[in-house]
């Protein structure tokens, strides 16, 4: 089901697209200034010391730029990016292999990094700190420890849920950037130039209206600017105008503040279903018909910062204005945590 959504993580066949969309240096990477000064500043310092990059720890909702920047960090240090995920590590064999293939101060970008097991994070402990390998060989009395040099690396690890890592692993990681939820302002400048590169005439105002609705992140900004593409080429000769937008935006079910149906039909469960909650995470995601995952990772995060639901320790919630967004009556008593206090991050 979240399959076609417009908000879903990353999908199949939007990957040849994605790529050429993809900003390839730091210059081209638009917002998030604070992560890209640091980066500059410490690529820049590692370049002049020969010396590969500390690891980085990239976190923050999906779509916001993650993989974009493992690949920007590899360009600006000019070497290479070998890509892996959590999951698709499954012994320490695995691993092994993997690092002691790398070239001298090349990336190893590990995406979902969260999902390691423990017996392959304890491998990449040593590898991290020391660049080096410590194999068991041999059983019993007779066992010896033997110490493998790696290449010199810097991992990218990559994660939507930075409270699921240990902290062993996340305290080797001497640079941990938070992306996080980009304004309308700099999504309007991020459809522009996807625009441009797509060869799209928007029409004036147009961007920055897709950049409202698409819950402030740039995949969702890119992938309402494509259907609405495929909008204007059917019925506008191609050109985005704001008749194409509205037409286009309802045809979608992408309301006034980015939210679709998926969205809408979870705040309705908890508003409706459950009186306003609270409600388990588990029981919501029944009730709604996605994995608890999905909800946590994609629904959750928006919907949380617009401050439409909260998590309570008892569960999720309806807020004033969530319960104002649904039209409906808020209970007379009722505890409601202010805005500054619901915490997008586990
Ligand atoms: N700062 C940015 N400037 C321009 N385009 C961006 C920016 N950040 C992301 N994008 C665009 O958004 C798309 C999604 O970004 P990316 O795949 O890097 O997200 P992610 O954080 O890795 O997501 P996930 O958690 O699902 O893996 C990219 O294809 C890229 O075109
Ligand atoms: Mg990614």
């Amino acid at each position: 089901m979240a399959e076609d959504r417009i908000v879903a993580g990353q999908l199949k066949s939007d990957d040849l697209w994605d790529r050429a969309l993809r900003p390839q240096r730091l210059g081209e990477y638009i917002g998030q200034e604070k992560v890209k000064e640091r980066l500059s500043v410490f690529t820049e310092a590692a370049i002049g010391r020969s010396e590969p990059l500390d690891h980085v720890l990239l976190y923050g909702p999906p779509g916001l730029g993650k993989t974009t920047l493992g690949h920007i960090i590899a360009n600006e240090l000019g070497v290479g990016i070998r890509f892996t995920s959590g999951p698709a590590i499954e012994r320490p064999g695995d691993l092994a292999a993997i690092l002691t293939n790398l070239d001298d101060r090349e990336v190893l970008f590990i995406d979902e990094v969260h999902r390691l097991n423990r017996t392959v994070e304890e491998v990449l402990y040593p590898a991290m700190e020391d660049f080096a390998l410590d194999l068991v060989l041999g059983k019993g009395p007779s066992a010896r420890s033997l110490r493998l040099d790696l290449p010199r690396f810097t991992l990218v690890g990559a994660t939507t849920r930075a409270g699921m890592l240990t902290s062993p692993l996340r305290d080797r990681f001497g640079v941990i950037l938070h992306l996080d939820f980009y304004p309308a302002d700099e999504l309007a400048v991020i459809v522009t130039r996807s625009a441009e590169l797509l060869g799209v005439e928007v029409e004036d105002g147009v961007a920055l209206e897709i950049a409202r609705r698409s819950r402030g992140t740039p995949r969702v900004a890119n992938r309402l600017l494509k259907r609405l593409r495929d909008y204007a080429q059917v019925r506008a000769e191609g050109r985005l105008t704001r008749t194409v937008l509205e037409e286009g935006l309802s045809l979608l079910d992408v309301d006034l503040r980015g939210l679709d149906a998926v969205d809408r039909r979870v705040l309705e469960a908890v508003g409706r279903r459950y009186g306003g909650g609270p409600v388990g995470l588990e029981t919501l995601a029944a009730a709604v018909g996605e994995e608890p995952g999905t909800l946590e990772d994609v629904v959750e995060p928006y919907v949380l910062q617009m401050g439409l639901m909260e998590r309570t320790p008892r569960g999720r919630q309806l807020t004033l204005e969530g319960y104002r967004y649904l039209g409906l009556e808020p209970p007379a008593r009722q505890t409601l945590l202010p805005l500054q206090e619901t915490d997008p991050e586990p």
